[in-house]
């Protein structure tokens, strides 16, 4: 179900003609008063007539503009590509975000390329990391299901980074980060893309057994008899149309000397046709995407297990397929959620919603320090950041440092509030709660609605909780740019991973 080939990573500080690629790319700013040849390895010579042609070339050094040149003697590379890293000013760092983003656009731009080389300036163990990551997210394609190529092009199988950095004692390991990094990505992309005739309830769950095969993780899957039997009434209420059985995952990472347990939950809806309250058609088949908060739970906590990160972290995949039929939940139909409280579903195109508060209060019960959810919950979320933001609710205690590494992994992510005054709108005639409530301001709505399911801690307060909104950004329906391919983005992977490290160092 998920095959990604990885591409292959290396450093080198000098002698470019022993480790020679196809391509060496190098790269060029938008200065204030033009392009700006950015430090490389070619020999001043080279390096004085290039930048002094840059401009008649037609090189600008914006973000994701790729010019080909021929090769030049001294690089062994039978092409020299000028890359785009945008907007630099004189004695500012180039942010690693930047760096990260030109490498992968970059190599997915020179697909059909075997092997590359970037030289980008990395002053610090960061920059060569983020030029690794980019170059992991653009070495990405989906083609499971394609009988002819087509034109298509392979990934960039390997890539050389020129760095000085490349005998740092630190080296080798901020390099298996970055391909673990981008597995995590690619595989959370390749979930998503998916086709909903390939990846429903129980191939999602057989392909979350394999992707953690050699890995220190422990997978229990609920099937339907059990959630019934257990009282999941969200994730078996909106499973219900559907032919597909519902299913719920739950993935353990329990390193010994684990010093904080978190708990991540996500929306696995395989695909949402709205149910009884159906969707309109055009764009509906974006909504194989519907699933993305579950696929990026699961890879996150892969990660953590893969790079050894000792924080103890849970996903739960909260799986099912929305779809109309004589079995379907009905509007007015009330449904029990796992814990007991009941729900009046008004809309069941809210059913994002349903299933993860059974995964919120089965995540509650193990009393984990925090819990965060992920979910392509809501259209308004689109409406109020857009489609590369993220949006960000819950506990300041959570939020706060969920923002911060975000900011150092390079993801877009926006804090909202959650006003107390939204509640009463979710009030029911004949529940304890509608699934649906004020329009304006639908994410916190939404948000605001999970918040009922979240426990009790230890302490009798309730446990930390944020929750992550990613309708926008986990799909991308335009063009591809820097290391963002069409479809699936694989976002917040890396903000999770990052916030799980981030404990750490809070704790050590
Ligand atoms: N899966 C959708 C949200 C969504 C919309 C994700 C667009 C990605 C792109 C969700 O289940 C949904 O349909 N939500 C409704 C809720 C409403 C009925 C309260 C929405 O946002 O319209
Ligand atoms: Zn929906
Ligand atoms: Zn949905």
């Amino acid at each position: 179900m998920v095959k990604n080939t990885e591409i292959k990573l290396s450093a080198i500080a000098r002698d470019l003609k022993k480790s020679p690629s196809e391509a060496l790319v190098i790269g060029v700013g938008q200065g204030p008063d033009g392009p700006v040849l950015l430090e490389n390895p070619l020999t001043a010579k080279s390096a004085e007539a290039l930048a002094g042609s840059l401009k008649v070339l037609g090189v600008t050094g914006a973000a994701d503009q790729l010019i080909r040149l021929p090769g030049l003697p001294e690089t062994g590379a039978s092409v020299l590509v000028l890359t785009g890293l945008g907007k630099v000013r004189d004695g500012q760092k180039i942010s690693e975000e930047s760096l990260r983003r030109a490498a992968g656009s970059a190599v997915r731009q020179l697909a059909g390329l075997s092997s590359v080389t970037i030289a980008f300036p990395t002053a610090a163990l960061g920059d060569v990391a983020a030029v690794a990551e980019g170059a992991s997210f653009g070495a990405y394609s989906f083609t499971d299901h394609r009988s002819e190529k087509n034109g298509l092009k392979d990934p960039v199988k390997t890539a050389v980074i020129f760095t000085e950095l490349a005998e740092d004692r630190n080296l080798p390991q901020t390099l298996k980060r970055a391909a673990l990094i981008g597995k995590a990505v690619n595989a959370t992309r390749s979930l998503v893309n998916q086709p909903p005739s390939h990846l429903y309830p129980e191939s999602f769950a057989e392909a979350a057994k394999e992707l953690s095969k050699g890995l220190p993780v422990k997978v229990t899957v609920w099937d339907e008899k059990r959630l019934e039997k257990e009282g999941f009434g969200g994730i078996m209420g909106v499973g219900k149309g559907s032919t597909r059985q519902p299913r719920l995952v739950k993935v353990e990472y329990s390193p010994a000397k684990a010093t904080a347990k978190i708990a991540l939950v996500g929306k696995g809806i395989t695909f949402d046709t709205g149910g009884i309250s159906i969707k309109p058609a055009l764009g509906m088949g974006d909504m194989k995407s519907d699933m993305a908060g579950a696929a990026v739970v699961l890879n996150t906590v892969l990660a953590l297990a893969g790079l050894g990160v000792p924080v103890k972290a849970t996903a739960w995949l909260c799986i099912a397929e929305n779809m109309p039929s004589g079995a379907a939940t009905r509007p007015a139909d009330v449904l029990k959620m796992f814990g007991g409280k009941t729900v009046e579903v008004l809309n069941t195109d809210a059913e994002g919603r349903l299933v993860m508060a059974d995964g919120i209060v089965a995540a509650s019960q193990e009393y984990p320090d925090a819990i965060i959810d992920v979910a392509t919950l809501t259209g308004a979320q689109l409406i109020a950041l857009g489609n590369r933001t993220a949006g960000v609710m819950g506990a300041d205690s959570v939020t706060a440092p969920l923002k911060a590494a975000a900011d150092r992994a390079g993801e877009l992510l926006w804090p909202m509030p959650l006003p107390e005054e939204l509640r009463p709108s979710l009030d029911s005639q004949v529940a304890d709660l509608a699934n649906i409530g004020e329009r304006h301001g639908g994410m916190m709505t939404a948000a605001v609605f999970l918040q009922e399911f979240v426990g009790k801690g230890k302490d009798g307060e309730p446990i930390p909780w944020a929750h992550i909104d990613i309708a926008g950004p986990s799909f991308n329906n335009g063009s591809p740019y820097g290391y963002t391919p069409k479809q699936g983005t694989g976002c917040t992977v890396r903000t999770l991973v990052a916030y799980a490290e981030d404990l750490l160092a809070a704790s050590a």
